[in-house]
C-alpha cells in the first residue's frame, strides 16, 4: 500500500486513539488531522483539542453532533422500533455512521488522501466505519491501525504511550471499556466477560439500582409528533435537553439496563451491558402509540421490519438503499402517529399506561361491553364460518 500523507483521524481522547496518532506519525510519517465529535460522551472537548494537538495532531475537528444523531440516526430507529436481537437500542452501533459522515467531510475538506479509526479487528465497529466511509466516498483510504501494529499487549501499548508521554488513564478498578453517547452506553470487558456473572454496580453509570430506586412511582407524558417525541409532561423540548432529562430521570428509577450476550457480525459471542435509561422510556411509549393508532396490518408488518432494521444498523449498512427505502416506508406508517403517552418508571421498569391520540384507531362503541355497544353481534356467525372453513374442510377430508 502506498504511504499515506494526511490522514483524519475519529479521535476519542482516549489512550488507543491518542497511541494512533503517535504511531502514524512514526509509522507513515504523515500529517495526522484528529476529528471529534461532541455526542453527548460528556467529556470537555476542549481537553480533548489540548490532548490531540499534544500528542502530535496537527489540527483538531471538533463537532457537536447531539442533536443531529438523535434526530437523523437515533429517532429513525426509534420510529422503527429497532432493538438488536430484541434488546439492545444500539446506541454504538448508530453512531458511527454519523461519525464516519462527518470524517469523510473533513477529509474531503482538507485534501487528505485516508482516514483512520480507533476500532479492533475482532469487533463491529471496524466495519462500521470502513463499510460507510466506503459508501460515502470510496476513493478514499481506511487505516485500521490498532488491527496493525506490532504491540501484542496492553501492557507494550501503555509503555509505548509513556515513552512519548501520553497520558495514561488508570483504569486498575475499572476495568470497563465504555462508549457513551446520549442514546446509550455500551458497557463491557472485566468481569462481564463471564457472562455467568452478574454485573457489579459499578459497571453502571447513569442508572441507580432498581433497589435503590424511589419507593414511589414516578409518571411522565411524551407526546409524540409524526413518530417523533416532542415535549415531555405537556413542555415543548428539543431533542437534546428531552433526552437528557429523560436519562436523567429514567437512570434515577432504574430504568433501561440491559443484560445480554449478543452475536457479533464477525461471529463472536459477547457479553454486553447497555444503559439507555431515556431510549427505553421512549421506545415503550413510542410502541404503545403504534398499538392505538396503527391498524392491525401495518402493526404487524412494522414488527417484522423492525428485525430487519436492527440487524442492518449493527452490521455497519446505514448508508444503504435498503436502510432508505425502509426509512421513506417507515415514514409513511408514522404520518398519523401524533398522540400522547402517560409511563409510569417504578423500581428498574417503564410500563405505558394511559394513551390518546386524534388518530387512534380506538373505537369505543365497538369495544365497549356496555349498553353503548354498538358492534353487530350476529355478524360474527358468517365470520367464524367463513374464516374456520379451511379447517372444517381438512377435517372432512380425515
Ligand atoms: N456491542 C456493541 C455494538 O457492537 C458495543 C460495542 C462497543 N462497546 C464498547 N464498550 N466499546 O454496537
Amino acid at each position: 500500500m502506498e504511504k499515506p500523507k494526511k490522514v483524519v483521524l475519529a479521535y476519542s481522547g482516549g489512550l488507543d486513539t491518542s497511541v494512533i496518532i503517535r504511531w502514524l506519525i512514526d509509522n507513515y510519517g504523515c500529517e495526522v488531522i484528529a476529528f471529534s465529535a461532541d455526542v453527548g460522551q460528556q467529556e470537555d472537548m476542549e481537553e480533548v483539542r489540548k490532548k490531540a494537538l499534544a500528542t502530535g495532531a496537527s489540527k483538531v475537528h471538533i463537532y457537536d453532533l447531539k442533536e443531529e444523531f438523535l434526530r437523523d440516526y437515533c429517532f429513525k430507529a426509534l420510529k422503527a422500533q429497532a432493538l438488536y436481537e430484541g434488546k439492545y437500542p444500539l446506541g454504538t452501533a448508530l453512531n458511527r455512521p454519523i461519525i464516519s459522515k462527518y470524517l469523510v467531510e473533513v477529509a474531503e475538506k482538507e485534501g487528505a488522501d485516508a482516514v483512520a479509526h480507533g476500532a479492533t479487528g475482532k469487533g463491529n465497529d471496524q466495519v462500521r466505519f470502513e463499510v460507510s466511509v466506503m459508501a460515502l466516498n470510496p476513493d478514499l483510504k481506511c487505516l485500521a491501525p490498532v488491527r496493525e501494529w506490532e504491540f501484542r499487549s496492553r501492557e507494550e501499548e501503555i509503555e509505548y504511550a509513556q515513552k512519548h508521554g501520553i497520558p495514561v488513564p488508570v483504569t486498575k478498578d475499572k476495568p470497563y471499556s465504555i462508549d457513551l453517547n446520549i442514546w446509550s452506553i455500551s458497557i463491557e470487558c472485566g468481569i462481564l466477560e463471564d457472562p455467568w456473572e452478574e454485573p457489579p454496580e459499578d459497571a453502571y453509570l447513569i442508572t441507580k439500582s432498581p433497589h435503590e430506586a424511589p419507593d414511589e412511582p414516578l409518571y411522565l407524558e411524551i407526546d409524540f409528533e409524526g413518530g417523533e417525541p416532542v415535549s415531555l409532561n405537556g413542555e415543548k423540548m428539543d431533542p437534546v435537553s428531552l433526552m437528557l432529562k429523560l436519562n436523567e430521570v429514567g437512570g434515577q428509577y432504574g430504568v433501561g439496563r440491559v443484560d445480554m450476550v449478543e452475536n457479533r457480525l464477525v461471529g463472536i459471542k459477547s457479553r454486553e451491558v447497555y444503559e439507555a435509561p431515556g431510549a427505553t422510556i421512549l421506545y415503550a411509549a413510542h410502541r404503545e402509540l403504534e398499538h392505538l393508532c396503527l391498524d392491525r396490518e401495518t402493526f404487524r408488518f412494522k414488527e417484522y421490519l423492525a428485525v430487519k432494521y436492527a440487524e442492518l444498523v449493527y452490521y455497519g449498512l446505514w448508508f444503504s438503499p435498503l436502510r432508505e427505502a425502509m426509512d421513506a416506508f417507515i415514514n409513511k406508517t408514522q404520518e398519523r402517529l401524533t398522540g400522547t403517552v402517560r409511563v409510569k418508571l417504578y423500581k428498574g421498569q417503564c410500563i405505558p399506561v394511559g394513551r390518546q391520540s386524534p388518530y387512534s384507531l380506538y373505537d369505543y362503541e365497538l369495544a365497549t361491553y356496555d349498553a353503548a355497544d354498538a358492534f353487530e353481534h350476529r355478524a360474527g356467525e358468517g365470520f367464524c364460518k367463513i374464516w374456520g372453513l379451511p379447517l372444517s374442510v381438512v377435517a372432512r377430508k380425515k
